[in-house]
Order: structure tokens, then C-alpha cells, then sequence
């Protein structure tokens, strides 16, 4: 029996090694494959002297972690294109929001959609997603926001996942608005949310994290900190929509409870920053959302560089304020945007997503030990990744070792 599965030969690695310079590159090199794990990375030359059951040359293409989508709502019905629309004619999303539309315009949409459909259209955008180099996506609930639809959307992220080669990894966002039927009383829904939602589906192993929605239109510090201790008493992660449209003090909320994320962050105090380095709470910095809504308050990404907190770049594909199918594209937009670099953007969509997910143990860069999920891409340098827009670099996909099939 041969020592390695599969050789990977003749191609450029950017292995994203935390700490390591220059994309942690390796020009000339090889990577063995054995049990769905990377079992040796380095330089050709130094290749130890092991047999391989296959043996794949690459002709100088370069090599990178697969990319990781830390933050989608792509389970969802209907869309949302005649708000981008009213928005281009002078509406706003908080005014949209106010009037029953925007989230909750989703929300009947998703209602009335069967798990079937949802499932057939959100599998189109995975599709998409994986084309563009993603192994691994998280996808949130938030459209259901009573226990039928949340556990509906749930459901259908676990059988995308189940159907597919990539991982998904779901979370319960049960507390993205008030619902219809509480439009009143978001107290009660709260503790709807609190008492049954969160423990009925811990109770079904249908999330991996609870996220929830801090901002003038959704939940405030107090309502969501009673959401997180309940998740806490179910064992689950949290995660958190903070200070995307003002400063809602979510980012020191996020900390206060180990989040394993705090996500969009645009109107994020430094102190906020601060408690998140302290609590080592990734940021994950969504693009395409600050795009669309043509915000121009930039996320604190100083702040963010100088306490080294984590900082992830994920897709936020939704109807409403990120109609983006693509990860990488989301690099480039964050270039571009915020002024992060190709290689922070890279590390972003790969190591520190994999650490927003509370998954880099397992994934997120290229070096021993780790599970193969290797993107393939023919380009002549990694920073092309996020110079490119509107073409597909994407040569192949290997998750686990094996390859994925892009049609
Ligand atoms: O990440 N900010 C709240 N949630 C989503 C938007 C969802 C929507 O508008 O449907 C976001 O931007
Ligand atoms: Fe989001």
C-alpha cells in the first residue's frame, strides 16, 4: 500500500501559516494527501523519499487553503431587487425596514416557500459559491422567526450539506427582527426565542452557534444578552450582527460573551475593538453589505490591525443588502473598499474565517495535520485573487483530498 493517497507536485503554495510572511509561500512545492489529511507540505527538493497512489502535476498553478464563507443567509425566498430598486429612487433600508419591508419582506417570502424550494434555490448559490473556490460556508436562519420556519431553514442548511461536499456549518438567528405577530411586544418574542426556540433546536443538533441582530431596527444589548445566555445554557457558540448601521455597543456585547465573531462592525467603538482582542472575537467584515447600502462609514480596520483581532472576510449573501455569490469577490471588494491588502483578504477568507467559525483546528491553512480542502487557481501570483472581478480563477477544488466536481 503506498504511503500517501494523493502527491500534489510542481505547483506554488500560499499555505496562509499564521505568522508567516508573504502569504507563507512555498514556490516549487508539493503537498501529500493521506486519509482526507495534508500529510506532508514543502519544497520539491525536500520531498522525503514515500510512495503515492496518485500523482498529480500542476504545471506551476498555485495552491491555497479552500476558501471558507463565515457569514451567508443563503437559505431564502423570494429576493429583494425592487428595494435595491426604491433604494436607488431615495428610500432607505432602515425606512424600508420601518415599513414592514426589508427583512420582513423575506420573512413572508420564506414562510410561504417550501423546504423543497428553498433548498433548490439556495443549492444554485452554493453551487455558485464552491465555483469561486468555497469548501466551507455557514449558512444562518433568520427568515423564519417562528419555530416551524426557523427549524424549516435549519433543516434545509443541514440537507445542503448532507448533499453536497462542502461543509455547512448553520446558526440559529432567530433574533434578526421582530417578528409580525410581536410587533408590539419584542420582549415576548425574546423569550419565545429564549425558552423554546434555542433549546427545541439544540435540542435537534440543527446549529452550530446562535447569532443575533444588535441595531436601533432589531434587538438592543439587553434582549440579545438574554438570547446569548440562553444559548449558553444549550452549549452553543455565539456570533453577532454588530454595529453595522450605528453604534450599538454590539461589539462590546459580542465580547462580553466570547463570541466567536462580531460581524459587519462599520460604526464599532475602539473601545468595543478592544474588548474583542481582549476576548479574541474575530471581526468579520462584510464588503458587499457596505456596498450595497453605499455606506461610507468604514469599519475601525486600524484599530482592528493594531490589537490584532482577527479580521475574516465572508460573502454575507443575502436578498437585501448583499445580493454577492462569491467569496473571493468579496476580497476584491475588500480591497478595494477598505483598503485591506490581497494577503489580509486572503487570510481573511481562509485562516481567520476558519477561526470564526470556531473551525481552525481542523481547516484554514495548508500545512500538516490539517484536512485537505486545497483550491486550485490559475494565476501567476495569490494576490490576483482579489485583483481579479468577473472572472473565475478557479482551475479545481480538492475537499477532504478529493475533488469536486464545479459544473
Ligand atoms: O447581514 N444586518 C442584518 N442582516 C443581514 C441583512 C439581511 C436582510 O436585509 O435581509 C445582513 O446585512
Ligand atoms: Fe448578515
Amino acid at each position: 500500500m503506498a504511503d500517501w493517497d494523493l502527491l500534489l507536485t510542481d505547483a506554488h503554495i500560499a499555505t496562509m501559516r499564521r505568522g508567516a510572511a508573504n502569504y507563507g509561500a512555498i514556490e516549487d512545492g508539493a503537498i501529500a494527501i493521506a486519509g482526507g489529511s495534508i500529510a506532508w507540505v514543502g519544497e520539491s527538493a525536500r520531498m522525503p523519499n514515500r510512495t503515492a497512489a496518485r500523482t498529480r502535476s500542476l504545471a506551476g498553478q498555485w495552491l491555497t487553503p479552500a476558501l471558507i464563507d463565515c457569514h451567508t443567509h443563503l437559505v431564502f425566498g423570494g429576493d429583494r431587487s425592487a428595494e435595491f430598486e426604491q433604494r436607488l429612487h431615495g428610500a432607505s433600508y432602515e425606512g424600508i425596514a420601518r415599513a414592514g419591508g426589508g427583512i420582513l419582506s423575506t420573512v413572508r417570502a420564506t414562510r410561504a416557500a417550501s423546504a423543497d424550494e428553498l433548498f433548490d434555490s439556495a443549492r444554485v448559490r452554493l453551487g455558485m459559491l464552491a465555483r469561486d473556490g468555497v469548501a466551507t460556508v455557514e449558512i444562518k436562519s433568520g427568515y423564519g422567526l417562528d419555530l416551524d420556519n426557523e427549524m424549516k431553514m435549519l433543516q434545509v442548511a443541514r440537507r445542503l450539506g448532507d448533499a453536497s461536499d462542502l461543509t455547512v456549518r448553520t446558526s440559529l438567528l432567530a433574533a434578526h427582527t421582530v417578528p409580525p405577530e410581536f410587533t408590539t411586544n419584542a420582549d415576548a418574542y425574546i423569550a419565545l426565542v429564549c425558552d423554546d426556540l434555542i433549546p427545541a433546536v439544540a435540542k435537534h443538533g440543527l446549529a452550530d452557534a446562535v447569532d443575533a441582530y444588535c441595531e436601533t431596527i432589531a434587538f438592543n444589548t439587553e434582549q440579545v444578552s438574554r438570547v446569548f445566555a440562553a444559548a449558553k445554557s444549550s452549549g452553543l457558540p455565539v456570533k453577532l450582527h454588530a454595529d453595522q448601521l450605528s453604534d450599538s455597543g454590539g461589539a462590546e456585547l459580542a465580547a462580553r460573551f466570547a463570541a466567536l465573531s462580531a460581524d459587519h462592525l462599520e460604526y464599532a467603538s475602539n473601545s468595543g475593538v478592544q474588548a474583542m482582542g481582549k476576548a479574541g472575537t474575530a471581526a468579520v467584515l462584510l464588503p458587499g453589505a457596505f456596498l450595497t447600502l453605499q455606506e461610507t462609514q468604514q469599519p475601525p480596520i486600524d484599530e482592528l490591525r493594531r490589537l490584532d483581532v482577527p479580521i475574516a472576510i465572508a460573502s454575507d449573501c443575502n436578498p437585501g443588502t448583499s445580493p454577492l455569490c462569491s467569496v473571493r469577490e468579496a476580497m476584491a471588494l475588500a480591497c478595494r473598499l477598505f483598503r485591506l491588502t490581497p494577503e489580509e483578504c486572503l487570510a481573511g477568507a481562509t485562516r481567520e474565517a476558519a477561526l470564526a467559525l470556531g473551525l481552525d483546528g481542523d481547516r484554514g491553512t495548508l500545512e500538516v495535520g490539517k484536512r485537505a480542502d486545497v483550491a486550485i487557481w490559475d494565476i501567476m501570483h495569490p494576490r490576483e485573487l482579489s485583483y481579479w472581478l468577473g472572472i473565475r480563477p478557479l482551475a479545481g477544488l480538492l475537499i477532504a483530498g478529493l475533488d469536486v466536481s464545479l459544473n
